[in-house]
């Protein structure tokens, strides 16, 4: 289950259609984000939420939840529903309020056998199981809880170098994921401001990790992955053509929400080009897809 590189798994941004683009340009697994055990577990017609498709390689999905019994069951119906998916994702990292005070995502950290049991309910799918996280204190603590998913049977373990404390502040604590990759015998997954596939690549051949995770980077740049950047407005449009595309293929433009999905890739798409604040303020008025696309003859030669 370890592949070189991962596309994260970003709430109401890593879509299908996003996602397929991203493994297109080269990203060799992605993960559906994060979706709850109990709207799953309690409704098995909710499998609908799930956005996958087979036609995606290295596929994992991430639940959430804060009972190890309903993730169990949630991970059970969707090895059953969706038997190409890969592996599966017990999501410890998320530092949202909501998640924290019911004592999911990031708020799993504080009680490592609510993780453990968790990872063996889901281990009952047969799938491989991971956990992505982030750091919990410091080394010490963050290595206490590493070792006891492994010893869960967990695969692997995709570790995001931050606090939940921190958000997205500060920087990812490299050294910290190095020293837990070099104490645990399952892989680790290193994620956190890898800006470039040089960069993720670095990591692992320097030892910090087995292989590489890489969200925010990938939503302004989904070329990425194959070490390319657009080099003109014209072929960030070019991408954003792709994405609509592929929607279209996949049947996912079908009214005002994906209007708005598609308006989040532009604006993440056309970020930091010259012109790009008036470029993104049209954006946000557009009405329809094709306004939005049509904004590249504005646009002409702008780079
Ligand atoms: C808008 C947004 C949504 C995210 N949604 C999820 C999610 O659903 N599940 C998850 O595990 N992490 C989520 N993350 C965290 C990313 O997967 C990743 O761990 C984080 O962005 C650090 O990697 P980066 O520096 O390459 O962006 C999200 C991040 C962002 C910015």
């Amino acid at each position: 289950m370890v592949f070189r590189s991962y596309l994260a798994p970003i709430h109401e941004y890593s879509d299908l259609a996003f996602r397929l683009l991203c493994q297109r340009y080269g990203a060799e697994a992605a993960c559906v984000p994060l979706i709850s055990s109990v709207a799953i577990a309690m409704d098995e017609s909710r499998i609908s939420l799930v956005d996958a498709h087979p036609d995606e390689r290295n596929l994992g999905v991430q639940v959430f939840g804060n009972d190890a019994k309903v993730i169990g069951k949630a991970a059970h119906i969707i090895a059953k529903r969706l038997p190409f998916v890969s592996w599966l994702n017990l999501n410890c990292g998320c530092p949202s309020s909501r998640t924290m005070t019911d004592g999911s995502g990031s708020a799993m950290l504080a009680n490592p056998a609510l993780i453990s049991k968790a990872v063996a309910e889901m281990k009952k799918s047969e799938k491989p199981v991971s956990v992505k996280m982030r750091i919990w204190g410091k080394r010490e603590g963050t290595l206490a809880i590493c070792r006891k998913i492994e010893e869960a049977g967990a695969d692997f373990i995709i570790i995001h170098g931050r606090t939940p404390n921190q958000g997205y502040s500060g920087k990812t604590d490299w050294e910290l994921i190095k020293s837990i990759k070099e104490a645990l015998t399952i892989p680790v997954i290193g994620n956190g401001d890898v800006a470039s596939l040089p960069e993720g690549r670095g990591r692992v051949e320097s030892g910090h990790c087995d292989s590489f995770m890489v969200g925010r980077a990938a939503m302004r740049n989904p070329m990425l992955f194959s070490n390319k950047s657009p080099e003109s407005a014209r072929e960030r449009f070019a991408i954003l053509r792709e994405y609509v595309s592929l929607c279209e293929a996949y049947g996912e433009i079908t009214g005002s929400l994906r209007l708005r999905d598609l308006k989040l890739k532009a604006m993440n798409l056309l970020c930091g080009m010259q012109g790009a604040a008036a470029l993104r303020a049209r954006v946000g008025k557009a009405a329809s897809a094709g306004e939005i696309l049509a904004l590249e003859d504005s646009a002409g030669g702008q780079e």
